[in-house]
């Protein structure tokens, strides 16, 4: 546990502690057959997280929590691994997956750090895991070298502009204001919880991703449909209407 990174240390302490709370949604997750993204539950056909054909392709989630998402690619018939920082949430994804006859490798571990051999699977999928708590200078070249070339990875995480206007006080939602500045951001921490998250700029993103041989193939910014709802505080469905609440990347490994 010393030897881990010390934002790897404090958001495994700070996701064992937040996994109780996260236990009821991922029971509801499990419990669909038909993909949905994000805070506002936006539908697979119009975000296209996924790869056409899953069947018989091998496939790993950075930062898997209840693993939700491994058992959506397990059903389309993908050899999946998940892997996440938290023992607690992997208990409940233990506990989900006995439930529903599901069986599955949940490897407890650092995505910045896997102990698979190079190109060992085809696609890579983060929603709101590793992509938004563990170091894109880490997790991004990790990924890239355990896709296979031409392999693909999705990831779905918080807007950088709605990170730009939220204030830092708990359960206030983004605000039509930049409340701190774009530059310089990347690791950032909330005075109100113990957690490291980060967050990066568009072009911090396309380096990172072109720096480690991944080609950017598409941004989605999504727009909630009328009428979505979600149970999160930080941002209202009026906001969401104007502005991107959450961003969607995916790219593809040369070769
Ligand atoms: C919000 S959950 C993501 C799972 C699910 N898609 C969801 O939205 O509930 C965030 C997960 O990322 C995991 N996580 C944080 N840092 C990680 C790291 N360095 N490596 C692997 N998993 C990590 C946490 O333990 C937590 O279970």
């Amino acid at each position: 546990m010393n030897e881990l990174p010390e934002h790897v240390r404090k958001n495994r302490e700070w996701w064992d502690h937040l996994a109780p709370d996260y236990a009821a949604g991922g029971e509801r997750a499990w419990a669909r057959d038909e993909p949905v993204w994000g805070i506002w539950h936006a539908p697979e056909a119009e975000v296209g997280m996924l790869p056409a054909n899953l069947v018989d392709k091998d496939v790993i989630e950075l930062g898997c929590g209840t693993a939700y998402v491994s058992a959506w690619l397990a059903r389309r018939g993908a050899r999946v691994v998940g892997i996440d920082n938290s023992a607690a949430q992997l208990e409940t994804a233990r506990r989900l997956q006995r439930q529903h006859g599901l069986n599955f490798p949940l490897v407890h571990g650092n995505a910045e750090s896997i102990d698979y051999p190079d190109a060992s699977f085809d696609f890579a999928i983060s929603e709101y895991g590793a992509c938004l708590w563990a170091d894109p200078r880490r997790w991004v070249p990790e990924a890239a070298r355990l896709l296979r070339p031409g392999g693909r990875l999705a990831f779905l995480t918080n807007s950088f502009l709605m990170t730009l206007c939220a204030p830092d006080e708990n359960g206030v939602a983004a605000t039509d204001r930049l409340l701190r500045p774009a530059f310089g951001m990347y690791r950032l921490e909330w005075p109100t919880d113990p957690g490291v998250e980060f967050h990066l700029s568009h072009g911090d993103w396309f380096r990172q991703l072109l720096g480690a041989g991944l080609e950017v193939e598409d941004l989605i910014e999504i727009w909630p449909s009328a009428g979505a709802t979600t149970s999160y505080d930080f941002v209202t469905f009026e906001w969401a209407r104007q502005w991107p609440s959450e961003e969607v990347w995916k790219a593809r490994k040369r070769g």
